[in-house]
C-alpha cells in the first residue's frame, strides 16, 4: 500500500484522462464497480486453483450473521429429531427476524417470503409435536407421519434459501469477473450492439511487494461483451490500446500475442495432454513448482522464469501446432487485422496467463525501466465466462493496464508532464493589494490557469523565492502603487524579464501565454 502525492498525482490524472478520452472515442462507456465482491465470484471465474484466488485474496468475513449461521448448523444436525428441530427452528426464526429488522439480511421480497414460510412451518410443527404420540411414531415409524419430515425439509429449504449460509466478501483482485457479473445483473445482453465498458480503480492482491508490485494497485481496463467473436473486435481492442500508449508517448512498449485455443477435445485439452506427457519425460530437470504443475496445470510451467528450466521449456511442444481449425483461423485473422492496421506485435507461444477464464487470444504488453515486473498490460478473450457465471451465452474480450507500472515507466522515460508546476504566483503587499490579488486570481482561474495567492503577506524576495521553488512560470506583482495605478507587473521567472499591464491586458497576456 502506498500514497500517491502531488506532483505524481498530476501524471496519474493525465494518464487516466487520456484513457477516458481514447476509450470514449472508440465508443466505450465507464462502468463504476464495487470494490467488495462475493468471494465465489472470483473462485468461479479466475479459478479456485490460481495464485490470485488461492493465495492472494484479501478476505473480509462478514461476521454479521454469525448467530444465524450457528443456529443453522444446529438445525441441520437435528433434522431426525422433530422436537429438538422445532426448538432450534424457534430460535432461528427469532434470530432471522432480528437480523431482518436490523437489515443484516437484505430486505428483499424473496427473503421476506422465506421468513414468513418458516413462521408457518414452525406453527405447524409445534401443533404436530404437541401430540406426544405423533412424535414418538414419527421417530420410530417415520412412514406413518411423512408430513412431519416434509415440513422439516421445507424448513431447511427456506432457511438455506435465504442466503444466510457463510457469506464472505473479498477486496476485488481484478475486475473482469465484476464486469461480467454486472452484465448479467443488468441484463445488458438486450442492449443494442456490444457492451463496451471501461473501468479505473484499485485492485488488491496479497503478493510479496517489490518495485512495480503492490498489494493495492490500480488498473485501467476495458471489456467488450456481446454476440460476436470476430477477430476484428480483438484487433479493435489492441488498436485502442496502442493509440492510448502512443498518446502518452510511451516508448519501448512491446505487444506479445498468443492463442491458447479453446476447451474442446480436439484443441487445448489435447495439447495439454501432449504437454503433460512431454513434461513427465523431463521431470527431473525441472524445479519443485514445475514438477507439481505437471499434474495440476501443465500450461503454467510455460510461465516459469527459472533460468535453469528455460532450455527444457523451449524444446516442449507448442500450442500453435495443436490448435483446432477454427482457433487457427481466428488467430490468422487477428494477425492479418493487426498487420493491416500497422500494429506491431511479437508472437510468444509461452504466453498462457495466470487466470483460468481465457481462451483463444491472449496478450501482454511490456514496457522499459521496470525490472522484473515489466508487464504493464494483460488481456485476452474469455468467451463463455458470462455463461459460466449464470448469464446467457456471450463472447468477451478485454484487457487491464497496471497503472502503477505504466506511470513508473513514463517517469523513468522522463515523459512526466507533472513537472509543470504553477502558471502564476501572485506576490502582494498590503491589505488592498491582497483584495486585488484575489480578484485577479479568480479571473485567471476561470481561464483555467493554475494560480497561487499566499495567505500570509511575505517580503518581496521571499515571495519570489517561494514562487521559484514551486516551479512557477510567471509572478504577478501587486503592491499599493499598483493598486492605485491599476497597472500590474508580470515577471517571467525563467529569464527575469518584466512587463506592465492593466488588469484586462494582464489576464489576456497570461491566458495567451499559458503553458
Ligand atoms: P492481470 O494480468 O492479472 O490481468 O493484470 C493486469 C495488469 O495489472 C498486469 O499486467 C500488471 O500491469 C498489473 N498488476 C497485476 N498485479 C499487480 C500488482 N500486484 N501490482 C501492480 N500491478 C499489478 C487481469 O487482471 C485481467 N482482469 C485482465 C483482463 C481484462 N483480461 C480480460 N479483460
Amino acid at each position: 500500500m502506498r500514497d500517491i502525492l502531488p506532483p505524481d498525482s498530476a501524471l496519474w490524472n493525465r494518464v487516466e484522462q487520456t484513457a477516458r478520452s481514447v476509450f470514449e472515442s472508440f465508443g466505450f462507456g465507464e462502468i463504476r464497480l464495487p470494490i467488495l465482491e462475493p468471494q465465489d465470484l472470483f473462485a468461479r471465474s479466475v479459478g479456485a486453483d490460481t495464485d490470485i484466488v488461492s493465495k492472494e485474496m484479501f478476505t473480509l468475513d462478514l461476521q454479521a450473521l454469525e448467530d444465524v449461521r450457528r443456529l443453522l448448523d444446529d438445525l441441520i444436525s437435528s433434522t431426525d429429531r422433530p422436537v429438538r428441530f422445532t426448538g432450534w427452528l424457534y430460535e432461528l426464526r427469532q434470530a432471522l427476524k432480528a437480523a431482518w429488522e436490523t437489515e443484516r439480511i437484505d430486505q428483499t421480497e424473496s427473503n421476506r417470503k422465506a421468513i414468513d414460510r418458516l413462521d408457518a412451518i414452525y406453527a405447524q410443527l409445534f401443533t404436530a409435536i404437541a401430540d406426544d404420540n405423533v412424535v414418538r411414531e414419527s421417530m420410530e415409524h417415520p412412514q406413518k407421519h411423512p408430513e412431519i419430515f416434509d415440513l422439516i425439509q421445507d424448513a431447511m429449504f427456506n432457511a438455506v434459501r435465504m442466503r444466510v449460509l457463510p457469506e464472505t466478501a473479498v477486496l476485488r483482485p481484478e475486475a473482469t469477473a465484476s464486469v461480467c457479473r454486472a452484465y448479467i445483473e443488468h441484463g445488458m445482453h438486450v442492449l443494442p450492439g456490444d457492451a463496451k465498458l471501461y473501468y479505473l480503480g484499485p485492485m488488491f492482491r496479497r503478493e510479496r511487494p517489490q518495485k512495480g508490485r503492490y498489494r493495492q494497485f490500480y488498473q485501467i481496463g476495458a471489456e467488450v461483451l456481446g454476440a460476436s467473436d470476430n477477430a476484428r473486435i480483438d484487433a479493435d481492442v489492441l488498436e485502442m490500446l496502442s493509440m492510448f500508449l502512443e498518446r502518452l508517448q510511451l516508448s519501448g512498449a512491446k505487444l506479445y500475442l498468443n492463442s491458447i485455443g479453446h476447451n474442446a477435445p480436439n484443441c487445448r485439452p489435447a495439447y495439454v495432454e501432449k504437454l503433460r506427457h512431454a513434461l513427465r519425460a523431463v521431470r527431473d530437470q525441472l524445479g519443485a513448482d514445475s514438477q507439481r504443475r505437471i499434474e495440476t496445470n501443465p500450461l503454467r510451467v510455460l510461465d516459469s522464469k527459472l533460468p535453469e528450466e528455460q532450455r527444457v521449456i523451449e524444446s516442449l511442444p507448442r500450442i500453435a501446432d495443436h490448435l483446432c481449425a477454427e482457433c487457427r483461423e481466428h488467430f490468422r485473422q487477428l494477425q492479418e487485422q493487426l498487420t493491416l492496421r500497422g500494429i506491431a506485435y511479437e508472437l510468444n507461444w509461452r504466453l498462457v496467463r495466470g487466470l483460468d477464464y481465457y481462451m483463444r487470444t491472449t496478450f501482454e504488453i511490456t514496457a522499459t525501466g521496470l525490472g522484473s515486473q515489466d508487464a504493464i498490460c494483460g488481456g485476452g478473450r474469455y468467451d463463455g465466462l458470462v455463461e459460466l457465471l449464470g448469464g446467457p451465452p456471450t463472447k468477451g474480450i478485454g484487457f487491464a493496464i497496471g497503472t502503477d507500472r505504466l506511470i513508473l515507466s513514463l517517469q523513468e522515460a522522463k515523459k512526466d508532464a507533472s513537472a509543470a508546476g504553477l502558471d502564476v504566483f501572485i506576490v502582494w503587499m498590503g491589505a488592498a493589494a491582497f483584495l486585488a490579488a484575489v480578484k485577479v486570481a479568480r479571473r485567471l482561474r476561470w481561464a483555467g490557469l493554475h494560480v497561487e495567492v499566499p495567505a500570509e503577506e511575505m517580503k518581496f524576495r521571499k515571495s519570489l523565492s517561494l514562487a521559484d521553488r514551486l516551479r512557477t512560470r510567471y509572478a504577478v506583482i501587486i503592491g499599493e502603487d499598483e493598486v492605485a495605478s491599476g497597472a500590474f507587473s508580470v515577471k517571467k521567472l525563467a529569464d527575469g524579464t518584466q512587463q506592465t499591464f492593466g488588469e484586462e491586458e494582464l489576464v489576456e497576456y497570461l491566458r495567451a501565454n499559458r503553458g
